[in-house]
């Protein structure tokens, strides 16, 4: 069978389980098998191996009991880059690139700035933004180690410096003064956990729960070491920017504002140190 025809199988079998977006997600993981990109699944007439078929078989039916995508390929796009990922860290979204965007443009009047990023994860928003601003120092933080340890391998492969260090939030950075603090931190209420699908379940609680006071402790730090006009942006819930923005003025920070993503959800809180 061709891998056009295994493809709309897997699709209708995905569908039938009720996987989102059954046909993007049968392509990724055919790809991932193939070792080759999703345009060339449709020109390869070539069929599969019966290895290539039991591997598909497989991240078929773990797609299907709730393993993301992204665990069984080992990659995720952000923004330019593709970025390595594995369980035990959490795995970037695409909403994220929003916060990434915000916090890019905020710097783009300084010269060599200073950017922290808080709970970096796999290091999506810092290594970004060492890549989009190749004359920044960028430094990134994260109270895990493993995924402090993916961060640094992502940094490796893609060429890119930063400074990760492990830590609870500006801990590791207090002898800096940045001109940008950037972040997405964990901020899933505890009620709010059992709710979650499956494939959100799958990353760490470090990376999801958040701490009561997480983001008054944010803000107070970056207040602290903010130099005079620099930024702090953090990704939030949906719900949250009300609430958000309080604590920000609570820290004594000014300008403080909501950014909505592109549909129209209030995702990102900026504020400014006056
Ligand atoms: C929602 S994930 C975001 C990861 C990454 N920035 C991204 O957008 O893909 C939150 C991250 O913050 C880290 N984290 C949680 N509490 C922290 C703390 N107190 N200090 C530093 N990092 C923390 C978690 O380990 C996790 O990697």
């Amino acid at each position: 069978m061709r891998p056009a025809e295994v493809l709309a199988r897997a699709t209708d079998y995905l569908e039938r389980h009720d996987v989102e977006s059954p046909g993007p997600t049968a392509e990724l993981l055919l790809a991932s098998v193939l070792g080759t990109d999703r345009a060339a699944l449709y020109t390869r007439s070539e069929g599969l191996s019966s290895a290539e078929a039991r591997r598909f078989g497989r991240a078929l039916c773990r797609r299907c009991t709730g393993t993301p995508v992204q665990h069984l390929t080992g990659v995720q796009g952000f923004r330019h880059l593709t970025l390595a990922v594995r369980a035990g860290v959490f795995v970037p979204r695409p909403e994220t690139e929003i916060v990434a965007g915000i916090a890019i443009a905020m710097i783009a009047g300084r010269r060599s700035p200073v950017v922290v990023d808080v709970g970096t994860g796999a290091g999506p928003i810092a290594l970004a933004i060492a890549a989009e601003r190749p004359d920044a120092r960028v430094i990134a933080t994260d109270v895990s180690s493993e995924a402090i340890e993916l961060a640094a391998e992502n940094a490796e492969r893609l060429g890119l410096v930063v400074d990760f260090r492990v830590g609870d939030l500006l801990d590791p950075v207090r002898n800096e003064h940045p001109d940008l603090i950037v972040g997405n931190p964990p901020y899933v209420r505890a009620d709010e956990l059992d709710d979650l699908p499956p494939v959100v379940r799958a990353d760490p609680e470090t990376a999801l729960l958040e701490p009561p006071g997480l983001y008054g402790r944010l803000f107070r730090q970056s207040a602290q070491l903010l130099r005079t006009g620099g930024a702090v942006v953090v990704e939030i819930g949906e719900t949250r920017s009300a609430e958000v923005g309080r604590e920000a003025v609570a820290a004594g920070l000014t300008d403080v504002t909501t950014h909505p993503d592109l549909a129209g959800r209030d995702r990102v809180v900026s504020a400014v140190k006056p």
